[in-house]
């Protein structure tokens, strides 16, 4: 395995101002460059990205699972809502672990359910930006296998 797959979607922008109760004050910057660091003396690449839009994130997921890359996805809102990503990761079969920096069962109701969930190798959630650390360790300590 050389290469994991970090993907973000809608809102993860803007953290570090969005409501820091419930996110906390780190930015996608700051944990970008926590995973690169954990992940250098392992010799993995970290391919790390986001975007507000639902097929942007399809598109990505296609793309590390034809690769045989694995995947750490905090799908944000759309984690609720999109058949769309529950279908592309059944459909290229790659190893996802999702994450999310609250904890969603603790939140509103409609933040309950996942379509992310059934089809993801493992869920790691409320730990704040060490959701995203103790995914990549998952990861490279082989819990989860690349197909590469
Ligand atoms: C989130 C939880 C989602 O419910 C929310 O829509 C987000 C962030 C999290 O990381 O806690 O955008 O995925």
């Amino acid at each position: 395995m050389t290469t994991v797959f970090v993907l973000n979607g809608p809102n993860l922008n803007i953290l570090g101002t969005r409501e820091p109760s419930i996110y906390g004050t780190d930015t996608l910057a700051s944990i970008e460059s926590d995973l690169r660091a954990q992940a250098l003396p392992h010799g993995v690449d970290i391919v790390f990205r986001q975007s507000n839009h639902e097929g942007d994130l399809v598109d990505w997921i296609q793309e590390a699972g034809q690769a045989g890359h694995p995947v750490i996805l905090n799908a944000g809102a759309l984690t609720h809502t999109s058949i769309a990503l529950h279908d592309a990761i059944k459909a290229v079969a790659a190893s996802v672990v999702e994450v999310h920096l609250s904890n969603t069962h603790r939140r509103e109701p409609f933040r309950h359910h996942s379509f992310v969930s059934p089809v993801a190798t493992g869920v790691i959630m409320g730990f704040g930006a060490r959701s995203y650390t103790l995914a990549l360790e998952s990861i490279l300590s082989s819990n989860v296998k690349s197909n590469s």
